[in-house]
């Protein structure tokens, strides 16, 4: 019985190999903290994208629970799970995604940048095995501070060679998620008709909604900007606050990044007008890093967009915004740099 049973799994896995080598198109996914609260279901939502063939989900802690789960799910994709440091590499080696969600979230009280002590060495760990592994994939960048993060793994790409700043994006997908739901409920409409531009970063007054060029056009009172603006740059923390310790968004990040996650797959696959905001380096600011909309190719953000017209009231959040984001850049850079 044993014998039979092993030639059944060979045979599997024989079939799963095949599928993964070069039967089914698609595209290779590593997830790195794939076990956490939005990596699980991330982790769940990209084993049904059709443009994954092959899905490798690492965590230093109940990786191979998370992937027997998602493995018996009837989709294309191949699952692999990687447990700890020993394993980083196999689960890097020839992916062309990255997404990284590693890392502790925020609890009451706490701002992002409080995360930077335990967040910034996990970042440049994983950094340190994506320039080693996969130099060429394309990086989503979730882990908090983003606004200090992303230059992080700026620094250990540049260090270990392999820097292109097109490749490397943090993800703000859910400053815009939030962005088109509350615009849709003041102006009464389906959230799958509003775009809201959000610019600047991932934190507090860095998140910087451009109210002013929302689409459908429209125009919002003194009142409805304030309310507006406030609510999104505050929405990590109406979250924080009302999971009161049990950590902070999973649930809508997970489909934050995977609308962001496939947006980038489409841009590698050669569609045509795929645009996104995303945290990238940049010189639409005198920042290096800044975020706006991007058009994803096949080389990732290959295009950046400028900011537009601003408005008055645009205008002064934009330097409220550089004047915060320049410190959480630096800390960053320093950070690899000393
Ligand atoms: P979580 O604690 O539920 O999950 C984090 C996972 O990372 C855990 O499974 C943990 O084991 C794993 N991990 C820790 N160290 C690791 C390492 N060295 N290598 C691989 N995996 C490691 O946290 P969460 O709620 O999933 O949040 C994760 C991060 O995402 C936080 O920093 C949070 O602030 C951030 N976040 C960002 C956004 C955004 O919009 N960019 C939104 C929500 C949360
Ligand atoms: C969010 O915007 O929900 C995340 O950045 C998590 C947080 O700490 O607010």
């Amino acid at each position: 019985l044993f014998f039979f049973l092993k030639m059944e799994e060979s045979s599997v896995l024989r079939r799963a190999d095949c599928r993964a080598k070069g039967g089914a198109p698609g595209f290779k996914v590593a997830i790195l903290g794939a076990a956490g609260g939005i990596g699980q279901p991330l982790a769940m939502l990209m084993k049904m994208n059709p443009l994954v063939s092959v899905l490798h989900l690492y965590d230093v802690v109940n990786a191979p629970g998370v992937t027997a789960d998602l493995s018996h799910m009837d989709t294309g994709a191949v699952v692999r799970g990687f447990l700890g440091q020993p394993q980083l590499e196999n689960a890097l080696t020839g992916m062309d995604l990255v997404i990284i969600p590693a890392g502790v979230p925020r609890k009451p009280g706490m701002t992002r940048d409080d995360l930077f002590k335990i967040n910034a060495g996990i970042v440049r760990t994983l950094c340190e095995g994506v320039a080693k592994c996969c130099p060429n994939a394309i990086v989503n960048l979730i882990s908090n501070p983003v606004n200090s993060t992303v230059p992080i793994a700026a620094e250990v790409f540049k260090k270990a060679g392999t820097y292109d700043p097109k490749r490397l994006l943090g993800v703000t997908t859910l400053d815009v998620v939030r962005a088109n739901t509350f615009v849709a409920e003041v102006l009464g409409l389906d959230p799958r008709d509003v775009n809201v531009p959000v610019v600047g970063g991932h934190s507090g007054v860095t998140i910087l909604p451009l109210l002013s060029q929302v689409k459908p056009p429209c125009s919002f009172t003194p009142e409805e900007t304030d309310y507006l603006t406030n609510r999104i740059q505050n929405g990590g923390t109406e979250v924080v606050e009302a999971k009161a310790g049990a950590g902070s968004a999973t649930l809508s990040m997970a489909y934050a990044a995977v609308k962001f996650a496939d947006a980038c797959l489409r841009g590698l696959r050669g569609d045509a007008g795929i645009v996104e905001c995303a945290f990238v380096a940049s010189e639409v600011t005198e920042l290096p890093f800044f975020a706006t909309k991007v058009r994803l190719g096949r080389t990732g953000a290959e295009e950046i967009y400028p900011l537009g017209p601003l408005n008055e009231y645009e205008r002064m959040g934009l330097e409220k915004a550089k004047a915060e984001l320049a410190g959480s850049i630096q800390k960053g850079i320093t950070f690899i740099k000393k």
